[in-house]
């Protein structure tokens, strides 16, 4: 039976019913206390400032040595950040360098800001530098996304180090999506850093406030932040104010917030890892954040079949540039993730 065009937009939010979701990327475990103190006394209405709330820039400029709040942007998610970067890094035409299989917003983003994506092939998820350098001086800027969403594999320390300097050699902008850097279950993370690095980040997955929409970006280049804030005053002007002020608040949370959620991410990661492994599939072990990319033959068929008769949701790999892999995400609950995964297994023998 064939099927109709698979959109994201079919499964986000659909929940209910017997229907098991591996499709949406947010955490299910609930954010820190500490956000939810301002909202007894909180009585801020008017528009605040572009740049975004100063209280919450200089709470994340503490954990960039040598820069102040003055480097960041308080944005709509990593989304807004990404979107507003790409934007003022680059002219329609030119190439921006995204490793394969990347985050499903990345292609259409470059697209449409009518750039050209320059899609570089991975290995099991991982860059081999000989091929980026290939690649990289044909390009303006380059996007790196460490932990990988749809892959959760991370990328060695040392290709990231080749490809800070490569890129810093070269004088492009070097993109880090960091929206995963403390979902990470293999070893501490190594943050990109440097002249012509961007940061993007969010209080989406680590915070688990995917809702309340705050990111940020961060670049020790004034210029960059300066023409973003001039973007953003004529498109979405300042991000949630109310939403900041939570966010702030999440910065005050102890660091045993993030380890306790970490702990509960690693044991999903390890069983759906085992389990995918003993029903035979080809699967890459999750690194770092919340999501396993199994080969799947015909992918989009077995989306479709999963979701119309079994009432799973999974994402097809086409959307992450890797055709015959299907993304699951593993934010539910261990009970869920081992029916949802029972479900395939039955389909897969009857197929
Ligand atoms: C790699 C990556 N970047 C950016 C985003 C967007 O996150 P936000 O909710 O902060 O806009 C996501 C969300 O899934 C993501 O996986």
């Amino acid at each position: 039976m064939s099927h109709p065009p698979l959109h994201s937009s079919m499964f986000i939010g659909v929940q209910g019913d017997g229907i098991i979701s591996f499709g949406s990327g947010q955490p299910d475990l609930p954010p820190p206390k500490e956000v939810f103190s301002c909202l007894p006394t909180y009585h801020d209405f008017k528009y605040g400032p572009v740049q975004g709330s100063e209280k919450l820039r200089k709470a994340l400029a503490l954990e960039y040595r040598g820069f102040s709040h003055e480097n960041f942007v308080i944005t709509n998610g990593a989304s807004e950040a990404l979107d507003l970067t790409l934007r003022v890094i680059a002219k329609p035409g030119e190439k921006i360098l995204l490793h394969v299989p990347y985050y499903y917003a990345y292609k259409p983003l470059v697209e449409l800001n009518h750039y050209i994506p320059s899609l570089l092939p991975t290995h099991d998820g991982k860059i081999d530098f000989a091929d980026f350098e290939k690649m990289v001086p044909d390009v303006k800027a380059v996007v790196i996304n460490s932990p990988s969403n749809p892959t959760g594999r991370i990328q060695e320390i040392p290709t990231l180090k080749k490809i800070e300097k490569i890129t810093d050699d070269l004088n492009i902008p070097l993109i880090s999506d960091e929206v995963y850097k403390d979902l990470i279950y293999e070893r501490e993370n190594y943050m990109l850093h440097g002249r012509r690095v961007i940061t993007v980040n969010s209080f989406s997955k680590t915070f688990a406030m995917c809702g309340f929409r705050v990111g940020y970006l961060f670049s020790t280049d004034k210029e960059i932040v300066d023409r973003a804030i001039t973007l953003k005053t004529h498109t979405s002007m300042n991000t949630n104010i109310l939403g900041q002020e939570m966010a702030y608040h999440a910065t005050t949370a102890p660091k045993s917030f993030i380890e306790s959620h970490l702990k509960i991410w690693k044991e999903r990661r390890d069983f759906i890892y085992s389990e995918m492994v003993k029903m035979g599939l080809e699967v890459w072990k999750p690194e770092g954040a919340f999501y396993i990319l199994p080969k799947i033959q015909n992918s989009e068929q077995f989306v479709w079949d999963m979701f119309q008769k079994h009432k799973v949701i999974t994402y097809p790999g086409e959307w992450f540039g890797a055709p015959n892999r299907v993304r699951f995400s593993f934010a539910l609950d261990i009970g869920k993730i081992e029916e949802g995964l029972e479900r395939v297994e039955q389909y897969l023998k009857e197929r």
